[in-house]
């Protein structure tokens, strides 16, 4: 039996994920680089990822009871992202990729967070991507994953995780600001709500939070406001999406996929419209190494593996409807 090694480390996750040739899921590991305080700093990630790639490494051949000899390709997410993390990921993988003599692919990370929905049964879903970086809405339509609607400026996981700075939170902010929005019982305070036809927009509610926080506005309100503001805005563009494209799945994908509020109300949406609504697991949301396997799969069985190694390269900027979907 042969399988495939799949490598995450675009940004704060280093992974290591090892699937069989079916596409079955045999490991995924992971180690998140966090902070109690503070955002995160790009060099201290790649220093982060260097330091515990041998271990998540080992530690998935140990789960998935797989030889390193046994792996045929090795998958790596090479775009897009923070340069020196995808560098650091890169040299791993082409390290492993040469000492076995293997095929290499290059996966786009965006496009691994979407086609991921297949392992669990979506076939031609609208999908809302909303991760940390990125925040778009979706859908397959002639060779490509065509954005229809996208955020303006901050992504939505990383405008949550400067809300939950501001308020001294750590990194990542999403959960536990999740976690203060649970607590309030209240009224909505009003945060400013930006569409602007398929597209959102989260500096102004950034500026508004800010100065509510400096005032010593109640945390739990704010985080109580955030996720229904932010949420409802996510839902709508979303929504509207199903409406144009007339597909009838919604996939969600990306690491704020896992907030239970957002999940419910997609669910919701899904319900009053009937369209079948796929979620994830949550290890197959946040930043993994599994759907680069699944993915680098795809890509490799269709031709698109190369022992040309020195060809390989990062693309920190490739966007998700710049990967032409050949596989
Ligand atoms: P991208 O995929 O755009 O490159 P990324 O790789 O940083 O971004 P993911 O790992 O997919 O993103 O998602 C990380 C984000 O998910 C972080 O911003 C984190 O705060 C957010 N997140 C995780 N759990 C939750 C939650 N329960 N509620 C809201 N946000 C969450
Ligand atoms: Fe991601």
């Amino acid at each position: 039996m042969k399988y495939i090694v799949g490598i995450e480390s675009t940004a704060h996750t280093f992974g290591v994920g090892i699937l069989d040739l079916d596409g079955n899921i045999l490991a995924n590991v992971r180690d998140s680089y966090t902070t109690d305080e503070g955002g995160m700093i790009p060099l201290d990630v790649r220093t982060h990822h260097a330091r515990v790639s041998d271990e998540v490494f080992t530690k998935a051949l140990k789960e998935a009871g797989v030889h390193e000899k046994d792996l045929e390709v090795v998958a790596f997410s090479n775009a897009p992202g923070l340069a020196p993390c995808l560098l650091e990921g890169m040299a791993f993988a082409k390290k492993l990729a040469k000492r076995l003599n293997v095929d290499l692919v290059e996966v786009n990370h965006c496009v691994a967070h979407l086609v991921i929905g297949e392992s669990i049964g979506a076939k031609d879903p609208v999908m809302l991507y909303a991760s940390g970086a990125n925040t778009q809405i979706v859908a397959y339509e002639g060779g490509r994953f065509r954005i229809f609607g996208e955020t303006l400026d901050l992504g939505v996981g990383n405008f949550i995780d400067t809300v939950a700075r501001f308020m001294g939170l750590g990194f990542p902010g999403g959960p536990k600001i999740q976690e203060l929005a649970e607590k309030y019982k209240g009224d909505l305070l009003d945060l400013p709500y930006s569409v602007k036809g398929m597209d959102v927009s989260f500096s102004g509610m950034q500026t508004k939070i800010r100065n509510l926080i400096s005032k010593g506005e109640n945390k739990e309100r704010i985080a109580f406001a955030l996720q229904e503001t932010v949420f409802a805005m996510l839902v709508e563009v979303t929504e509207r999406a199903l409406a144009h494209t007339g597909k009838n799945e919604l996939l969600i994908a990306g690491g704020v996929g896992c907030n239970s509020r957002l999940q419910e109300m997609c669910q919701k949406m899904c319900e009053d419209r009937g369209v079948k609504f796929f979620c994830p697991d949550r290890s197959l949301l946040v930043d993994n190494a599994a759907m680069i396997g699944y993915l680098g799969l795809k890509m490799f069985q269709s031709g698109m593996g190369t022992k040309d190694y020195d060809r390989v390269d990062i693309a920190p900027r490739e966007r998700t409807d710049e990967v032409e979907v050949s596989w």
